[in-house]
């Protein structure tokens, strides 16, 4: 690792884990960008690398000249990284480098999450400074590189240094030209219960773009972007990661310009954004995180989620093994009382289940989603007791207890809308729109927040609550808050989520022993964001299995196991109907943070016998489960996308579990044989079946390199092709002395 300024070429060498990102001051005084890729040998200078002699304009700017922070209106047509109307109406900039220094460590960003150090000597930050004189605007540049990742972690801050306000009209977090087009983009997409599908395609001349403008990153697309070679694949060839630490709405995008060079661009979607910098104020960009691998989409892969694991979550459940939940959701919905919920804790209890999560329902008179949210008090119709009692009982049987809350929502029908319909988000004299029977409350208000901080904590200080699962079940309309001027509502939608931050920033530091676990109408805030207070995420209300694959595949492109919560539910499925068996269902759910979705009281004494095999099996690999190394095998986009394969291997090597699934049954299968990714190549390891094959069965040694190069065998007997569709095999890898001969 290391941060070299070259004062003679006026370049900067970031080096972090593998890679290089270099940049250089410009003849103008501009910053302009070098390289980034596999690292480079320190002490040279790579100036040369940025085109020149070029075309276009006497100020030497245009494409495809490479910038580390580009304006408009200058002769760069591209995306620009920053947007300012100054005082005159005027919205040409002239950023010229005026110092630099480097920093040990790395700064936080005030009121946004960040990755952060931990040890002495792990991160160094090197921050530029450009100023416009004619603006009064001063922008600080921010990368940090990390000694033991391929990261360059990059932030932006703009002071307005002059006289009278400035409009900040946009602001990426993070720019990257690149010098050939030769990408294919990667992002993550979908809708409610289907989020995060991978889809790639090549780039081509204009610009691609994901985004955001519903008020939270969203179902739809991620804040996550990859560039990879069209040869690239899981486990060979490059590609470069965008992913932006941030929860609201979002733009990231790639340009291909007519000379063929790429601009990957990430930040806060400009769209429906403005920011007053009135003198002496400042705004702070969300972090981005650019990643490198140059063995495929697996490598970008490993540097997220250890990343995002380690130096974005934070607190005490950041390194434990998460508990294995039961949730009523699926089991009752709204329908239930205290003695309904004690049996079904009960019975899961039995199962070996760790907590209990009472979901919604449970407070005001909310019999169905049309009433009582924003009233967060004990609906003593269900619970006589209050969530007290309900809890000690749980407590008493063995389980921890948890619990569902919606904080930033209200319902027309409920005390809390009565009391203040203006914390209702709406523009005055505008209907508002109701989605889900509910309105947003308007967390650009402290006092909003400051309501919420207080009835929380006092719910959670109430009863023994060990952990929190934090809902969102809509997107904002009508943005607008009247505690803003006119000519500051644009800051609307940033403001909206700095208070959600804000209140899981307080609720966290209350509360430092309870497990936060976030979730959005499924995955509908799956971001690095929210990561840096609820370590794991709800990761879609879709619990088919044979959804989830493509779900689980997908998020795990930049989120690691410990991030993704993942459940057995009862089936016909409720969202898709199908049926898969109780195998099949865990098998998918125990990649991630395991749990059940059902009534176990409905199911027969064999199925709880099954899901208590389960539950111990999990129990027994869950180290590997939720904080093994995750590799994808067969995806999705591989061949017909009929079987599914990855595995997580421990830190040490020295086992692994694999997860084989085939979508539909094929008549007369070939051999099939499974190539496995991340384990010690002089390692023997003895494989078994789960659930177990036959009993004559022998487990075989296999050397890791064999299982490595020349693949794991696969049904080898076509019997295995009647036992029909939705089909899933976990092998497990244990250490074993030496290879049989
Ligand atoms: C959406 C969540 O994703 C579900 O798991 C459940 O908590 C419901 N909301 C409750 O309203």
């Amino acid at each position: 690792m290391g941060i070299e300024w070259n004062q003679d070429a006026l370049e900067f060498h970031l080096r972090g884990a593998g890679v290089s990102y270099v940049g250089r001051v410009l003849e103008n005084g501009w910053l302009g960008h070098v390289y980034f890729g596999p690292e480079l040998t320190p002490a040279r200078s790579y100036g040369h690398l940025v085109p020149g002699p070029f075309l276009g304009f006497s100020n030497r700017i245009g494409e495809p000249v490479p910038l580390e922070l580009p304006t408009a209106g200058s002769g760069d047509y591209r995306g620009s990284g920053i947007g300012v109307e100054l005082p005159d109406g005027s919205g040409v900039l002239d950023l010229r480098v005026t110092g630099h220094r480097v920093i040990a460590g790395k700064p936080a960003i005030p009121g946004l999450p960040s990755t952060y150090v931990e040890v002495g000597g792990e991160a160094e930050t090197l921050e530029i400074t450009l100023a416009d004189m004619i603006a009064g605007l001063e922008v600080r540049l921010l990368y940090t590189t990390y000694r033991d990742r391929p990261v360059v972690v990059r932030g932006a801050r703009v002071t307005n240094t002059g006289k009278s306000p400035l409009i900040l009209r946009s602001l990426m977090s993070a720019v990257l030209d690149l010098p050939d087009a030769d990408w294919d983009l990667v992002t993550l997409n979908g809708e409610w219960a289907r989020e995060r599908h991978v889809d790639r395609r090549p780039i081509g001349p204009g610009r691609h773009s994901v985004a955001s403008t519903r008020g939270a990153s969203g179902h739809q697309h991620n804040p996550f972007v990859a560039l990879a070679r069209t040869s690239t694949t899981e486990d060979s060839g490059e590609c470069v990661g965008l992913s932006l630490a941030y929860s609201g709405n979002f733009l990231a995008d790639v340009e291909v310009e007519p000379f063929g060079t790429a601009r990957l661009r990430a930040g806060i979607n400009p769209e429906a954004f403005t920011w007053v910098l009135e003198p002496q104020a400042s705004f702070d960009a969300p972090e981005a995180i650019l990643a490198y691998s140059a063995t495929g989409l697996d490598g970008l892969s490993q540097a997220y989620h250890d990343l995002f694991r380690d130096r974005m979550g934070r607190g005490s459940w950041r390194d434990k093994p998460r508990p294995i939940v039961i949730n009523n959701w699926e089991a009752t919905y709204f329908d239930f009382d205290e003695t309904r919920l004690v049996e079904i804790a009960a019975a899961a209890r039995k199962m070996g289940v760790e907590l209990f999560v009472l979901d919604d329902g449970w407070f005001g008179r909310r019999d169905d989603d049309t009433s009582s949210l924003g009233d967060w008090e004990v609906d003593r119709r269900k619970l006589p007791g209050g969530l007290d009692s309900l809890a000690r009982k749980v407590e008493a049987m063995g389980l921890r207890f948890g619990l569902w809350i919606e904080p930033e929502m209200v319902s027309r029908r409920s005390k809390l809308f009565g009391e203040h319909p203006e914390w209702a988000i709406g523009i005055p004299a505008r209907p508002r729109t109701e989605g889900r029977n509910q309105y947003v409350l308007d967390m650009a208000r402290p006092e909003v927040v400051d309501h919420l901080f207080t009835v929380v904590s006092t719910i959670l200080g109430s009863a023994p609550i060990s952990y929190v699962k934090w809902d969102m079940n809509r997107t904002i309309t009508e943005p607008f808050s009247p505690t803003l001027p006119a000519w500051r509502q644009g800051e609307f939608a940033h403001r909206y989520i700095l208070g959600v931050y804000d209140l899981y920033d307080r609720l966290t530091r209350a509360f430092p022993g309870i497990l936060f676990e976030s979730c959005a109408s499924g995955g509908g805030r799956f971001d690095p964001g929210l990561l840096a207070f609820a370590p794991q995420a709800w990761t879609s209300d879709d619990t088919d299995a044979i959804e989830r694959l493509a779900i689980q595949w997908g998020t795990s492109l930049a989120y690691p196991l410990s991030s993704m919560a993942a459940h057995v539910s009862a089936v016909p499925n409720h969202q898709v109907g199908r049926q898969t068996s109780l195998t099949t269902r865990a098998a998918v759910a125990f990649f991630g943070v395991f749990g059940y979705e059902l009534d176990p009281t409905r199911l027969t004494e064999a199925e709880r016998a099954e899901i208590a095999e389960q539950i111990g099996f999990y129990k027994r690999w869950r180290e590997v489960l939720q904080f093994g190394r995750f590799h994808r095998l067969r995806g999705p986009l591989d061949g017909d996308g009929n079987e599914i394969a990855w595995l997580a291997v421990a830190r040490d090597r020295r086992s692994a579990v694999v997860g084989d699934y085939q979508i539909l049954s094929r008549a007369n299968p070939g051999p099939r044989r499974l190539r496995l990714r991340g384990l010690d190549p002089a390692a023997s390891y003895r494989v078994t079946r789960w659930p177990a094959a036959g009993s004559a069965r022998v487990s075989p040694v296999l050397g890791g390199d064999e299982l490595m190069s020349a693949g794991l065998v696969l049904d080898s007997d076509r019997e295995t092709a009647r036992l029909g569709d939705f089909r899933a095999r976990i092998h497990v890898l244990e250490p074993a002395a030496e290879p049989e001969p």
